[in-house]
């Protein structure tokens, strides 16, 4: 017998008892999916939280979050680059960009899962698109040790580390981080930090050289008195600095006056001042990849959010020089030394910082994810 039938034998009474049953019995399956959905946004959006204190090259933070659909079971949202937010001055700063990327959404799956909701994740790329999340509740809890303060009380770490290397067990449990084809490497002999330091010495004052580089650098350094959701102070740079020194580097390093700070030789200084803390490093590592494919540079970005969220259990700092990869002669110097014909993505030193590193800006979820309700 259907409903209908059901429906034309009974009493008004009893025909009224019958819409009742039914119209509570959608009620209560719309209570059910309220609730999923509810618990799906509110997933996403603790995850943003806590994944908004990812690293990302000059402190950027060029990710943003849409939530696309939610229908009864699942939300979709699409992850990408907030094209106002992007570095742009060099091509390597893209290949930056998507190694920023992959690591933010590296923390918002490790924190999605801790909440036992299912991220399945889509690579996309259409323009600022780049991959497409769908995420439910998991069937089961899952059973998974996390704790949050590995990722939002990680800083890096630019002054000396000490002279104690990594163990054999603490390289290990780092270079299980490594997702699809990305290769990790340590670097500890003394012959190759010696080159490393020399490569340093000789280029990395070429960023700071090119005026548009620079000039996009000096727009994330925070001055006083100024408020900024992106970028570093030069505390975050040279450690405690007085306010005159602050306010000379300020003017005296203004993009407007790059003839001066050129002919004063000023890059070579800076480069000479980096070269030196190579020497004060136990242990470099590079990841690498077989071919420089923004979804390889997205990969690495992945295996570091696991890679540096290992390392700040294990009580090690981070920083990473990028500006040996940025230009393509010490980029191709370096690779032949340590890469074995692979491309380096990511290339930081690592160990025991004398002093941690301390906080920098972050963007808020709510300017993160645009669908913030
Ligand atoms: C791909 C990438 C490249 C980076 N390159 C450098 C670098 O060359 N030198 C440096 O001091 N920091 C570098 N950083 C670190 C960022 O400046 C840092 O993550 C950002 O300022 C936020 O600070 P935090 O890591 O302490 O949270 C890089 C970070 C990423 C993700």
């Amino acid at each position: 017998m259907n409903i209908a039938t059901i429906l034309n034998n009974k009493t008004g009474l009893q025909l009224s008892i019958v819409a009742n049953v039914l119209t509570s019995h959608r009620k209560s399956l719309n209570i059910d999916v309220d609730k999923t959905m509810n618990e799906l946004t509110q997933g996403l959006y603790r995850a943003i939280d806590i994944a908004r204190h990812a690293p990302s090259s000059h402190n950027s933070q060029p990710w943003r979050v849409n939530i696309i659909s939610d229908d009864k079971s699942q939300l979709i949202a699409a992850i990408g680059f907030d094209s106002t937010r992007m570095l742009t001055t060099l091509p390597k700063l893209n290949d930056e960009m998507f190694i920023s990327l992959g690591v933010f959404t590296g923390f918002l799956k490790k924190t999605l899962t801790a909440q036992s909701i299912e991220a399945k994740v889509q690579w996309v790329q259409k323009g600022y698109n780049i991959i497409q999340i769908t995420l439910t509740k998991a069937a089961i809890n899952h059973a998974y040790y996390f704790d949050e303060s590995l990722i939002i009380e990680r800083h890096t770490a630019r002054g000396p580390y000490l002279s104690t290397g990594l163990s054999n067990d603490q390289k290990y449990t780092l270079s299980e981080s490594m997702q699809g084809n990305i290769e990790c490497r340590f670097i500890e002999s003394l012959a190759e930090k010696q080159k490393i330091k020399s490569l340093v010495n000789d280029y990395a004052g070429l960023d700071f050289a090119n005026k548009a580089v620079w000039a996009e650098t000096y727009r994330h350094i925070q001055f006083a008195n100024q408020h900024k959701d992106h970028g570093f102070t030069l505390k975050h740079l040279f450690g405690d600095v007085s306010s005159i020194f602050e306010a000379a580097f300020r003017l005296g390093f203004h993009p407007k006056n790059h003839f001066l700070y050129q002919a004063l030789g000023m890059p070579n200084r800076l480069a000479k001042g980096l070269a030196d803390l190579m020497e004060k490093t136990p242990c470099f590592f590079a990841l690498t990849i077989k071919e420089e494919m923004p979804k390889a540079f997205y990969t690495t970005g992945l295996s570091l959010a696991d890679f540096m969220y290992q390392a700040t259990e294990l009580g090690l700092s981070i920083n990473p020089v990028s500006v040996l990869l940025q230009n393509d002669t010490p980029r191709k110097k370096l690779e032949s030394l340590i890469a074995n014909d692979r491309k380096i993505a990511f290339f930081a030193r690592i160990g025991i910082a004398e002093h941690q590193g301390i906080a920098s800006a972050r963007r808020s979820k709510e300017s993160i994810c645009s669908t913030y309700i």
